[in-house]
């Protein structure tokens, strides 16, 4: 199925205890799941962090677009959720539409925040922070294109950065040299000196938004999609009952002593429990 009319989303008919489904490769996409509670805090979700995949960013795109379609193909299998957020700029920018083409559940994907980070620039240069298969992906450059067209983006891929915040989220102490050497990397670049706004295109960042923004200094404005996410997720599911029949909990591809170290970050998320898949 192909390109759902949005209007047969909002008025069909789900079972008020269908969860939201959110899907990242770690847990970068909390940044998202914070922002959809915000809005629809009565909404039953369940997290799943792809964590045997990770990182995506250093994948090729035929890694990522199998990856993603086989998982969300047997996630929406067995737990039948109302709607799916991709909650990540590497998997979406990849096969987020070959994903709606096999999948009739509706999916909202996240793209680099460009669009907003335009409208704010004073000094017509942004600096975009992603995966290095999110950066070097046609989508953005489509997304350059249509809304920065008279604007300078200068794009660092930054894998460092994805560990950083997965470490931050497991209570690891993160060197901060690694945060300084992403801000250096997007200065060192031509009139990289004039970035006024950084779009985070990676889940992961917001979580590390802070220490980012110190690494910077001044000046520079941050932006990324959770928000637009939110409120696209909010709208298509307008209307439709919610009830939440157990607690919400988180999926990985992959035990280990991380998940227990992850516990506390999780639980400050809602997702008390955690499960294989
Ligand atoms: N959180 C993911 C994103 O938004 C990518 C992290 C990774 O697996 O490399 O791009």
């Amino acid at each position: 199925m192909t390109g759902q009319s949005t209007d047969a989303i909002a008025t069909r008919t789900v079972e008020p205890t269908a969860p939201l489904l959110l899907f990242d490769s770690g847990v970068g996409g909390l940044s998202v799941l914070g922002k959809v509670r915000a809005l629809l805090p009565q909404a039953p979700v369940i997290y799943v962090a792809d964590n045997a995949g990770l990182p995506y960013g250093s994948k090729t795109e035929a890694q990522i677009a199998a990856r993603v379609s086989g998982l969300l193909g047997r996630l929406t299998e067995r737990f039948r959720p109302r709607l799916v957020c991709i909650a990540c700029n590497t998997a979406s920018t990849i096969a987020l539409a070959s994903v709606r083409e096999v999948l009739e559940v509706p999916i909202v994907g996240t793209v680099p925040a460009i669009k907003p980070a335009a409208a704010i620039t004073r000094t017509g240069v942004i600096g975009l922070l992603g995966t290095a298969a999110t950066i070097r992906q046609g989508y953005v450059d489509r997304l350059e294109a249509e809304f920065a067209a008279d604007k300078r983006l200068l794009r660092h891929g930054a894998p460092e950065l994805v560990s950083a915040a997965e470490a931050k989220l497991r209570g690891e102490s993160v060197d901060p040299a690694v945060y300084a050497r992403a801000a250096a990397a997007l200065r060192n670049l031509p009139d990289g000196e004039r970035i006024d706004t950084v779009v985070l295109a990676c889940t992961h960042f917001p979580l590390i938004e802070d220490e980012l923004r110190a690494a910077f200094g001044p000046g520079v404005a941050f932006v990324d999609g959770s928000d637009g996410i939110a409120r696209r997720v909010a709208y298509l599911t307008q209307g439709q009952d919610w009830r939440r029949d157990q607690p919400d909990f988180a999926l990985f591809t992959r035990g280990g002593s991380e998940l227990d170290q992850l516990g506390p970050a999780l639980a400050a998320n809602g997702l008390e429990h955690v499960a294989i898949f």
